[in-house]
């Protein structure tokens, strides 16, 4: 064994991990990277502090010069290649070391994880990380979840490296077994979220209202200064001002129209189902990157379909109101799946944790961050961010331009899929009596599954055929 015992492993040296290693040496950490690719190690050790970083091809070497217990975090693909790399570390360590799994790893293969090591006691987090390459660089959001006591080891290690607000760092032991991956794919829901509306606010400034890229790109970096300041916002600024370097005009329009998922999105979509919290913005989203796939038959369908000439009045401001409650709509579906998945899986998230750590350095981070972190901080059992008395004074004045900007996309046959979703789950949300009742009387008609009623308590069946 060598002398010098590094603090931190990082197995998987593409660009997120060796960013990541580099993050954590800034940070004063030591870090020694592992990857089978020799040109991967030789990048690292030629871009890092030769006092505080290395790497490696040879497994041994890497297990051999971590301080005990093993801190090793793997950035490899979801899936497969993160029971491949377990196997092959398991054998080679020792009680009490710690694996941390920072991909965007489905949730029940991280309990499964997290059961199979603890048999050996060995500690496994699975631990979103947020922030693209840029941010694996410069200061990501983090996400773990798994032992408590056993994250108090890494801990000033993900402090250091994680972004920072007011000199908080945006990183937090989440909760128990997969809470940190569960966490990151709704983080990723809302990511899909905010994307949607965005690119139907785009759509909407573009073919409802005529303007330019230049025009909307101002428009963006404006919102961008305002109470809709976000990163996603901020990068939509910059994508409309970049000029196409392989032909004339505007990068932007010159890129295919089909969106591609990695799963994310879709994973909560389908996990709200089944905690009966419904998301629909997000659910909308993730069908318009499916509808966006069918662009031949969508060529074919232009035509069959021609879309209708319609005035209609919606003003750039509309569409800012519109796109700042749908925001808002956003988060608080996804929040509330969150609270529901705390209670069916035991994770104890802190919701107002969440929101903090969120903040800084995640994809998703917003100025209203700051606002929903003071929602939980009043309430922290809030079941949806909606029922805020101070988040309602802000939607009451926004929800005409909602309206507004949802009639502009539907009258000029532009899709606002993401924007009427929000405000019909909206109008759903704050109704007091819904239709429903007829619903129920229909099952109870066909199929006498009984109903309740609204003036006494019980279980009522009627024989409607009489
Ligand atoms: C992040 C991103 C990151 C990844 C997305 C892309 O938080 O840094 O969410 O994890 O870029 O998952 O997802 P899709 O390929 O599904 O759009």
């Amino acid at each position: 064994m060598s002398e010098a015992k590094f603090d931190f492993g990082l197995i998987g040296l593409g660009v997120m991990g060796k960013n990541f290693i580099l993050n954590v040496a800034d940070n004063g950490f030591s870090a020694i990277g592992y990857d089978l690719d020799q040109e991967k190690v030789d990048a690292l050790i030629a871009e890092g502090d030769s006092e505080r970083v290395s790497a490696t091809t040879e497994l041994s070497s890497f297990l051999d010069q971590l301080a005990l217990p093993r801190k090793i975090m793997l950035l490899v693909p979801a899936g497969k290649p993160v029971d491949a790399v377990i196997e092959s570390l398991k054998p080679h360590l020792t009680k009490g070391d710690i694996i941390i799994d920072g991909g965007n790893s489905f949730y029940t293969d991280t309990d499964r994880r997290f059961d199979y090591l603890a048999k050996e006691d060995i500690h496994f987090f699975g631990s979103g990380v947020s922030g693209g390459a840029k941010g694996s660089r410069k200061g990501p959001s983090i996400m773990p979840g798994g032992d408590k006591a056993a994250y108090e080891h890494i801990k000033p290690i993900f402090e250091a490296a994680s972004a920072k607000v007011n000199g908080e760092p945006c990183v937090a032991h989440l909760g128990n077994g997969s809470a940190g991956n569960y966490v990151k794919m709704v983080h990723n829901g809302i990511e899909y979220g905010l994307m949607q509306l965005i690119s139907e606010a785009y759509d909407l400034m573009k073919n409802s209202l005529g303007m330019s890229n230049a025009e909307m790109k101002e428009v963006f970096e404006e919102w961008n200064s305002s109470e809709l300041g976000s990163f996603l916002v901020e990068i939509t600024a910059d994508i409309l001002g970049r000029k196409d370097d392989e032909g004339d005009g505007d990068l932007v329009d010159a890129i295919l129209d089909k969106a591609k998922q990695k799963g994310t999105g879709k994973w909560t979509s389908q996990n709200s189902m089944d905690l009966g919290i419904p998301i629909p913005t997000i659910d909308a989203a993730v069908r318009m990157r499916e509808i966006s796939s069918f662009k031949n038959l969508r060529g074919e369908a232009s035509k069959l379909y021609p879309k209708t000439e319609a005035s209609v009045e919606v003003t750039v401001q509309n569409i800012k109101e519109g796109l700042y409650l749908a925001y808002i709509i956003t988060y608080a579906q996804g929040l509330q799946q969150l609270t529901e998945a705390s209670k069916e899986y035991n994770y104890e998230l802190d919701l107002e944790v969440i929101a903090k750590i969120w903040r800084g350095g995640c994809i998703i981070r917003a100025t209203f961050l700051e606002e929903i972190r003071q929602a939980y901080s009043r309430n922290s059992e809030l079941n949806n961010l909606l029922m805020d008395s101070q988040i309602a004074e802000k939607v009451n004045p926004l929800i005409e331009s909602l309206e507004k900007t949802c009639s502009a996309g539907m009258r000029q046959g532009i899709p606002v899929s993401a924007f009427a979703a929000s405000l019909n789950y909206f109008n759903a949300f704050r109704s007091d009596r819904l239709p429903l009742n007829l619903i129920q009387a229909q099952r109870d008609h066909f199929g006498s599954h009984t109903y309740e009623r609204l003036d006494k308590p019980g279980i009522f069946h009627t024989e409607w055929e009489d």
